[in-house]
């Protein structure tokens, strides 16, 4: 029923992609989620050059299905090197991460035959990397996990399929079949999950991640740039959240620089660590830890399910 582009653009059975995510999508999570019909992304973001090579070939010894690997760019030297190990190991998708990764990069990988699929958190963003030569778009709101815009996912992905034409995908704030169908309402032809995916016994993000996501509620998570310099998601902590406060309130630098001390020394500086944990908004409404096979079946079906109840709704 939900068979779209998508699925023949990636050989996949589920319009159903994994969001690339550094400390928690590693070789097993990606190989269980091309397994169970969608698309797994293997990040790069945070690894050398050696972890990549190490990383494609244990999903290949997982998996003989099709994955990703998704370029965050982060520099030129970063982006390209990065690039030319997808070609070299004949990957055949690769996502770009937050920022746009050029036109001489998106020319290098389709040159070599390589689907690529940015992720953007604007139209103009999606509007840039479609006249590059983007396969599809990956449109991601601020309630993502991760690095974030500004946009929520409700008002950003009509928009950008308004404003482009090849097919959208919406990530940020989809953990069931709900958010799911709600994106095909708003036009996308598919969906990128992560914050969900954190939360399967295939992850590799530590226990005490995955604890503190089914602990979480909605106002669980904060967006800081304290992390990677950038507005990344994660999960709040007592420290994290005093300092964004301050910092949104204007207080002097003095006291933001304290504030930011007392987290630099609890995180040990680390993006992930168990006070620091990227995560999205839907971190709320996960509660228990389920296989990613069990994810996919229930979403398919309960979506299948409910779009035929808001059909009969609408016709009674
Ligand atoms: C722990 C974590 C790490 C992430 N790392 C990356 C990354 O390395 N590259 C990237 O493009 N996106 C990254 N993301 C974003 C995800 O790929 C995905 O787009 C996002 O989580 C979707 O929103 P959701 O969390 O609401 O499902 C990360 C997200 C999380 C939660």
């Amino acid at each position: 029923m939900f068979h779209t582009e998508i699925c023949d653009l990636l050989g996949i059975e589920y319009p159903i992609l994994q969001g690339a995510m550094q400390g928690a999508g590693g070789p097993r999570l990606v190989a269980a989620v091309c397994e169970a019909g969608g698309l797994g992304v293997l990040p790069t973001f945070g690894g050398n050059e050696a972890t990549l090579r190490e990383d494609i070939a244990r999903t290949r010894a997982f998996t003989p299905r099709p994955f990703a690997v998704n370029i965050t760019p982060i520099g030129r030297a970063f982006t390209e090197s990065r690039a030319r190990i997808c070609i070299e190991l004949h990957v055949p998708i690769v996502t770009t991460g937050r920022g746009d990764p050029g036109l001489r990069i998106v020319e290098m990988l389709k040159g070599a035959g390589i689907i690529v699929l940015p992720v953007v958190p604007s139209v103009k963003h999606a509007i840039r990397v479609e006249a590059e030569g983007a396969d599809a778009i990956i449109a991601s709101g601020c309630e993502a996990g991760g690095h974030v815009g500004t946009v929520a996912t409700l008002p950003l992905v009509p928009q950008v399929v308004d404003a482009v034409k090849v097919p959208v995908i919406a990530a940020g704030g989809i953990a069931d079949a709900r958010g799911f169908l709600a994106a095909f309402a708003l036009g996308a032809r598919g969906v990128q999950l992560g914050t969900r995916l954190i939360a399967t016994p295939e992850s590799e993000a530590p226990r005490g991640a995955k604890e503190r996501i089914l602990a979480a509620a909605e106002t669980d998570t904060v967006v800081t740039s304290l992390l990677t310099g950038k507005p990344v998601r994660t999960l709040a902590t007592r420290a994290l959240s005093d300092y964004e406060r301050a910092r949104l309130r204007g207080d002097s630098a003095e006291r933001q620089s304290e504030l930011r001390e007392v987290f630099r020394a609890q995180s040990g500086g680390k993006v992930e660590s168990e006070h620091t944990y990227a995560a999205g908004q839907v971190a709320g409404m996960i509660r228990d830890v389920r296989p990613v096979r069990e994810i996919f079946l229930e979403m398919m079906q309960s979506a299948a399910a409910l779009s035929a109840r808001l059909s009969a709704s609408a016709s009674a």
